[in-house]
Formats: structure tokens, C-alpha cells, sequence
């Protein structure tokens, strides 16, 4: 079984992705940690954000099972990410990856679940059971704040908020790919309900449709 889910950035998709793995007993893959690592790699050699050929000749590089996953959630990292993912060519290298893991689950996993932007409309079209998870922006703002706030004492929400809202507007907006909402899918607004409510509501959604 393959389960899409979508959402822009701190809309708890992830938290009910890996609740939904291990409920279901399936695969799990952070879909935003490959284009993540391409920008995290791209600063680190200091590649210009406009170079598609190079970005494109770093994504060729990722391996999904050996990133690191150091450094790959800073606010620089975050904000390169969603502005190489609107490159065709980085989308492109990616894809491939994205899908041969959804269709070849960990031997004695019953599927695979993935979230991103695009997984229910283009790497997982035949999806079996497609969520959208959303959230109002100030409260998933909010969220990255605190989030933030543990490891660096003096972020200031106002900008972590205007980082988002270009983020949104970026992975919304991108020709190749955009964020959006696909036909049949279970949309759950996590702006007032815990993880756990949240999680329940895809949770039973899936059971009530599986058989
Ligand atoms: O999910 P995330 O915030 O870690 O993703 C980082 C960026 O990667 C996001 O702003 C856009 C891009 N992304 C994408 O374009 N498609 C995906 N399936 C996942 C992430």
C-alpha cells in the first residue's frame, strides 16, 4: 500500500507521516530531506542559487540512503531548497529516486508512505490513499519558531513568518510540480487539533477504505 501526503512546511504532515508508518508498518520517506540536501550542498561549495546545471549535477549525486541529515534545517537550507526545487532538471533527478523507493519498500515493510509537495500529484499518482494536511501560516510559523528557537535563542518570529509565507508562495506558484490538492484526497486542517487527533482522523480514514 503507498500513501501520499502533501502539505506545506510545518503543517505536521511529517509527525503524522511517521505515525502513519508505524501504524500501517511501512516505509517512511521525508521527501523535502533530497531537496534539502542538494541546497545544504550547494552552500557548502558555495554554488550559485541561478546555476540549474550545477544543482542538477548535485541532485544526479543524492543517494537517498546516505544523506546526512546534519545542517539540513537551517533557515538557509530551508529557503535554497524550495528555490533549486523549481528547477525541471533537479525535479527530475529527484523524481526517480522518490519513486523507485515508494514501489521497492525495506523487505518486511507492507508499503511505503512519503511526504512533500508533489507526491500525490506526480511521484505517486496511483497512490492508494492521498492526505493534504494544512494549517494556517501563523500557526505553522508559530510552530518553526519554537522549533527554532531551541538552538538559536534570538530568532525573531516576524521573520520566520515572512520566510514561510515566500516559501508557500514559491512552492505554490512554481510552474513545474506546485504544491496543490489532488482529487479524493482526505484534507485535514491541523490548526487546532493535536498530532494526535490529526493522526486519527487519517488513521481511520485509511481503515474505513482499505478493504
Ligand atoms: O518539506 P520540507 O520543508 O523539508 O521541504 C523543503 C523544500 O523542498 C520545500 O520548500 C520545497 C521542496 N520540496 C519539493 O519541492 N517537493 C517535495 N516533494 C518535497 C520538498
Amino acid at each position: 500500500m503507498i500513501v501520499a501526503i502533501d502539505g506545506p512546511a510545518a503543517s505536521g504532515k511529517g509527525t503524522i507521516a511517521k505515525k502513519l508508518a508505524e501504524y500501517f508498518n511501512l516505509s517512511y520517506l521525508d521527501t523535502g530531506v533530497l531537496y534539502r540536501a542538494v541546497a545544504l550542498q550547494m552552500l557548502t561549495k558555495g554554488m550559485n542559487e541561478k546555476d540549474s546545471q550545477s544543482a542538477e549535477k548535485v541532485a544526479r549525486q543524492v543517494s537517498i540512503a546516505s544523506i546526512d541529515h546534519t545542517g539540513i534545517r537551517t533557515r538557509a537550507v530551508s529557503d535554497l531548497a524550495s528555490k533549486i526545487a523549481a528547477i525541471p532538471g533537479v525535479r527530475q533527478e529527484l523524481l526517480t529516486r522518490q519513486r523507485r523507493f515508494a514501489q521497492n519498500p525495506d523487505p518486511g515493510k507492507d508499503g511505503a508512505v512519503l511526504d512533500g509537495r508533489d507526491i500525490g500529484t506526480v511521484v505517486c499518482p496511483h497512490a492508494d490513499f492521498k492526505i493534504f494536511i494544512i494549517a494556517d501560516l501563523e500557526i505553522r510559523a508559530k510552530r518553526r519558531w519554537k522549533e527554532l528557537l531551541q538552538s538559536d535563542p534570538t530568532v525573531i518570529y516576524c521573520e520566520v513568518l515572512e520566510e514561510m509565507r515566500s516559501r508557500d508562495e514559491r512552492d505554490t506558484n512554481r510552474k513545474d510540480a506546485p504544491l496543490a490538492v489532488t482529487l479524493g484526497a482526505l484534507v485535514i486542517d491541523t490548526s487546532n487539533k493535536s498530532i494526535d487527533v490529526s493522526f486519527n482522523e487519517a488513521k481511520n480514514w485509511i481503515l474505513s477504505r482499505r478493504f
